[in-house]
């Protein structure tokens, strides 16, 4: 990613950097904070407010979104990183008003319950079953590995991508 240019804001002393990208398919440029991370500018400036931030350190994938085909923790990336790039959130995956088959299959198998990991889960998914449309168990458990769940526990998630995968096909 080619780095934008810095424009030094005079009162504040902070600096001001205007990044393009695309979001969910739309084209978005826009002045974003030099220090900002990509999970505030998702869900302050951008009000995509499905991506969640928990630990803010990289731990948990709350905050996960695809960027260039990679599931990323938008909490350790930084503004200037993301001009250029093509980044879907969990409001990106939608078909037509109707749910996804990911989000289908979560449902379906009760891979969450108060859902604030659940973005960050089905975003994992799709990341893995984009790849590996017929992942082993061994797979499923490592694409999930980063993702951290705290009150549905792990086996209705695992059946769900389990699902998916099945739905996918
Ligand atoms: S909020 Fe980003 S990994 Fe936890
Ligand atoms: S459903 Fe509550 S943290 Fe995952």
């Amino acid at each position: 990613m080619e780095r934008s240019k810095a424009i030094p804001v005079e009162e504040t002393g902070s600096v001001k950097e205007t990044v393009s990208f695309t979001l969910n398919q739309k084209q978005v440029a826009i002045e974003v904070d030099a220090t900002a991370r990509l999970t505030d500018i998702i869900r302050n400036q951008l009000n995509q407010t499905g991506t969640k931030l928990s630990c803010g350190i990289g731990r948990c994938g709350a905050c996960s979104v695809i960027i260039d085909s990679k599931l990323v923790n938008s909490c350790l990336v930084m503004a200037y990183q993301i001009d250029g790039s093509t980044i879907s959130t969990i409001e990106g995956i939608w078909e037509e008003e109707s749910l996804h088959p990911i989000q289908q299959a979560f449902l379906e198998e009760g891979g969450f319950q108060c859902g604030y990991c659940t973005p960050g889960m089905i975003l994992a998914t799709k990341a893995l079953l984009d790849q590996e449309p017929d992942p082993t168990d061994e797979q499923i458990k490592t694409a999930l590995s980063g993702n951290l769940c705290r009150c549905t526990g792990y086996g209705g998630i695992i059946r769900a991508v389990k699902k998916a995968r099945i739905m996918l096909k």
